[in-house]
This record gives structure tokens, C-alpha cells and sequence, in this order.
């Protein structure tokens, strides 16, 4: 179905092989930047190898959230009897999940492709490699084709780690260990799914699965899930999972995987964990290599290409957004460096700003973060103050999260009384968080923050509340 759109969104023709800007991959990073180009009149060129829309639209986020968002009607509806509804018979058929994911995703990348057109951006499907620089800018390669750009703007984005664990090569063959990817086409529930890793995609994964009624297990090396995530909200996250009948290993290491077993270690010694699917979720790198980068000297960092707050490379003309510069491997995050990049080609004065990127992690409920947490603020030597609330501050949490136990922390620095970052435990906090973003960005002070008026019954209120509980030290 994808590829169809794709060659829909490929019909019109390239017109010549000279470009003002070429842009390498075709994810947010890449569309978004491609877009902006063609829209300031200047003449772009996509190249993109598989799907247009990316790792975000194909594989990641928003098929993520489609398949969720069915897991969570189903939760719902099974639990329905806590919020005074009795259903019979609940069940869930994965087939229709799995194409109405499809279907979502159809929509979307159709759109992109729209958008792009009519921002008379020319596309290519194929793989870009750079030759070298001729007098008209850098040289791209496709196929027999090549291409030259007066600035190439870089946006491959990043692909799953492999990590050298003994069998993992030969269980991903098999089909025993699955990436994202191939998970989120599953149209057979696996009864038992391990996870290993219990990062932003084992979780999300690992919500999905164990909502539409998969036993999962989730193996983490460290002794947290979710990262650099605020410990206090983690714990009651994890709680929350663990009443869903999500069982954790942390420090626990993956050391070998055999068909139907992952052998893991803790305090050395080992055990075995049969599962009948296993997803490998241990983080991902830059997709740098193979892209013939050394032929203009662009320099990387452990893969990762180099940028500055302007997301120039140190080669001349070449620009790199998303992913692949390493920074924040979030599509938001792409999307304004994709701006920043063009904005820079056009010679306008813009730079890129990383203090206030919020990050959500879409469990149920959702963990979301913006800025520093307390212990990064202590850590930095700030005078913090914290205020730390229930979620039952806030009416329309209480009338909708029957049990709820969330959390809502807000990290202040004391001296000049504005807000450092926000941590939020609690469904629909993707929604509002970016508020605190803009408090942070802003700079504004506690009594400037709580001049503004919050709509009266929202989950959102909740900062309003943590404002005006904020005493300073
Ligand atoms: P991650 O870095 O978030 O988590 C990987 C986890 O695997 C870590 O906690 C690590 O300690 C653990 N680990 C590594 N090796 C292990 C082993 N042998 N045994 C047990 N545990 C092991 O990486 P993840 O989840 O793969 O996500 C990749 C990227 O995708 C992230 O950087 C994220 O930014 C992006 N992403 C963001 C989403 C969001 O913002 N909602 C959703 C999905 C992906």
C-alpha cells in the first residue's frame, strides 16, 4: 500500500539534474526541510529509498500510536465496569488493528506527498550516495543518475542497533527476534513477548502487546526503566505497568539468545526466559555509513554527523537535521532543525535551541518531560526548588483516570524564580507539556507564569496548581 502512494507521489517528472538544494531521506527531517525549500522558491530536490515520512510515519511514531490507540479501547472496554459500563464478550481482532494502522499510515504519507508537490519539490525513490563536488555544488548519485546541489541538506535519520549478543543475528533471521518494525505488523499475537531493553520503544511496545492480552517481559540492563526520565515518576510508572501484568529484569543483561529463549545475567549469574517472540529495542544509531561522506569530508562523532546550532556540517553547503546528527533522536526535534537548516541556506538569522525539547513517552499513562529534571538541575549546580503534586490536583483527571495514581513535578530555580523543567505522569500530558516548554523558553517568573488562565475542566490545570504552591526557598 505504502509503496503505491509512493509511486503515486513520484509521478511527475524530474526536470533537470541542477539544484539550489538537495535533501537526502524523506522523514520529517527531511520532507519538512524539503518542504520549506521549495515553498522559499528555491529548487529542491527529495531522494529517498524506502517510504517517504520516514522511521516517524512508517515504523515509529505514528503507527505506534494508531496500534495504542486500539489497545487502549480495548483496556477501556474490558475495564469499563470501573466507570459504570458493562460489555460482554470483549474482544480484539489484530487483523482489523493492523490494517487500520495501515490505513493511517496510507492517509498520512499520502499527505506528505501532496505537500511536497504542490511546495514543487522533485522526487526521487532510490538511494543517494555522494560522489564528490563539481562546479555546481555536491554530487549525488541515484541509480545511472547524478545530481548536483548547491547545498545538500542530510536527513538519513538512524537505524536499530545490533549489539554482538551470540544467536541475535541468526534469531533475526529466523523471526524469533523481531525489531519495531516488524513487530508492529504482527497480525498474530504472540503469547509471550520479551522485551529487551526498557527504553522508549521496549515500553511503547511493550504497553501495546501487554494491553491486547501478550504475557511480556521486559529485560533492562540498568537499574531503571525509561532512561534519563525522573526516578519518582518512573517508579509509579512502572507500578502502573506492573498492575497491567508487565513483569521487569532490570540490571539484568542480555548475554545470548537461542530459538525460544534469551539467556540473561544479573549479578553474574545467568538464567533462561523462554518467550515465543523476542523485540530488540536497545537503542538506535545515526544511518551515516555507506553515503560516501568521506568523498566531502564531513566529519561524525561516533557515527553521528557533526552539526552547529545552524545544523551546518564543517563541509561547505552540507547541512544535516534528524537523526543522523545524534542529537535528539525525536521527530519534533527534526522538524525545527529542518527550519534552522533552510533558514540558514535562505541567510536568515535562526539557530537551533535544545533547552526546552519536550519528550513524551506514550505508555499508559504517558510519562512526559520537558527541561531539566531535579536531579540534572542539582547536578548542575542550580538553587533548586521543587514542587511535587498528585494528579488528583487537577478535577478532569480525577473524573477520567478512575484510580490514578499520577504524579506532576515542577523543577524551579530558586535565585531567579522561574521554571527549569516539568515532569508529568499522566494520560493526555503529551498534550499540554509544551506549555511548560514555552514558560521555559520564555523565561518568565513564577508571578508571570501565573497570570495565565487555564481552561476550566483540563488535565493542564495542574500546573496552575503547582504554580501557586510554589514558594521559592
Ligand atoms: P533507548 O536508548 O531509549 O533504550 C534502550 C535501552 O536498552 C536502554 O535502557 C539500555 O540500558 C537497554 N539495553 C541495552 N543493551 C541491553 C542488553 N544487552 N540487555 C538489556 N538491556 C539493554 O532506545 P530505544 O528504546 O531503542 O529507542 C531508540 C530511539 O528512538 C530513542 O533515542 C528515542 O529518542 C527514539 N524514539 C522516541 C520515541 C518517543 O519519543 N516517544 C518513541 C520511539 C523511539
Amino acid at each position: 500500500m505504502i509503496s503505491q502512494t509512493f509511486a503515486m507521489c513520484i509521478s511527475y517528472k524530474v526536470a533537470m539534474i541542477n539544484y539550489d538544494v538537495i535533501v537526502l531521506g524523506g522523514g520529517p527531517g527531511g520532507y519538512l526541510a524539503a518542504e520549506h525549500s521549495g515553498q522559499a522558491g528555491l529548487k529542491t530536490l527529495c531522494i529517498e529509498d524506502r517510504h517517504l515520512g520516514g522511521t516517524c510515519l512508517n515504523e515509529g511514531c505514528i503507527p505506534t500510536k494508531t496500534l495504542l490507540q486500539s489497545a487502549k479501547t480495548y483496556a477501556h472496554a474490558l475495564r469499563g465496569d470501573l466507570y459504570g459500563v458493562r460489555a460482554e464478550k470483549v474482544t480484539i481482532d489484530r487483523g482489523a488493528v493492523i490494517d487500520r494502522k495501515e490505513k493511517v499510515i496510507h492517509t498520512l504519507v499520502a499527505g506528505v506527498g501532496a505537500a511536497l508537490k504542490a511546495s514543487r519539490v522533485d522526487l526521487v525513490n532510490g538511494r543517494g550516495v555522494i560522489t564528490g563536488r563539481s562546479a555546481e555544488g555536491v554530487t549525488v548519485q541515484v541509480g545511472q543518475e547524478l545530481y548536483t546541489g548547491k547545498n545538500l541538506i542530510l536527513a538519513t535519520g538512524s537505524v536499530n542497533a545490533r549489539p554482538p549478543i551470540p544467536g541475535l543475528r541468526e534469531a533475526l533471521e529466523s523471526g524469533f527476534v523481531l525489531t519495531n518494525r516488524e513487530l508492529l505488523c504482527q497480525r498474530e499475537a504472540p503469547a509471550r513477548l520479551a522485551v529487551i531493553g526498557g527504553g522508549v520503544i521496549g515500553l511503547e511496545m511493550a504497553a501495546y502487546c501487554q494491553l491486547t492480552g501478550t504475557e511480556v517481559t521486559v529485560v533492562e540492563m540498568l537499574d531503571h526503566i525509561a532512561g534519563p526520565n525522573d526516578g519518582d515518576l518512573v517508579k509509579v510508572l512502572q507500578k502502573n505497568l506492573e498492575r497491567d501484568g508487565m513483569k521487569f529484569h532490570l540490571e539484568t543483561k542480555v548475554v545470548a539468545v537461542r530459538e525460544g529463549t534469551v539467556v540473561c545475567e544479573k549479578n553474574g549469574q545467568t538464567f533462561e526466559l523462554s518467550a515465543d517472540k523476542v523485540l530488540l529495542a536497545i537503542g538506535r544509531k545515526a544511518n551515516s555509513a555507506g553515503l560516501g561522506l568521506e568523498t566531502v569530508g564531513v566529519e561524525l562523532e561516533r557515527g553521528a554527523v557533526v552539526t552547529d546550532a545552524r545544523m551546518k556540517t564543517n563541509a561547505p553547503g552540507i547541512y544535516a537535521v534528524g537523526d543522523v546528527n545524534g542529537k535528539y533522536m525525536l521527530a519534533h526535534t527534526a522538524y525545527r532543525e529542518a527550519e534552522v537548516a533552510v533558514n540558514t541556506i535562505l541567510g536568515k538569522a535562526d539557530t537551533m535551541r535544545y533547552e526546552a525539547i519536550p519528550s513524551v513517552l506514550y505508555t499508559v499513562p504517558e510519562l512526559s518531560s520537558v527541561g531539566l529534571s531535579e536531579a540534572e538541575a542539582k547536578a548542575q549546580g542550580r538553587h533548586v526548588s521543587v514542587v511535587k503534586l498528585p494528579m488528583q490536583y487537577s478535577g478532569r483527571y480525577v473524573a477520567e483516570n478512575e484510580g490514578g495514581d499520577g504524579i506532576c513535578k515542577l523543577v524551579f530555580d530558586a535565585k531567579r524564580n522561574t521554571l527549569l523543567g516539568a515532569q508529568v505522569l499522566a494520560n493526555s500530558s503529551s498534550e499540554f507539556i509544551v506549555a511548560a516548554g514555552i514558560f521555559i523558553e520564555l523565561e518568565l517568573t513564577v508571578d508571570e507564569m501565573r497570570e495565565f488562565v487555564f481552561p476550566h475542566p483540563t488535565v493542564c490545570e495542574i500546573f496552575r496548581e503547582a504554580l501557586s504552591q510554589y514558594k521559592g526557598k
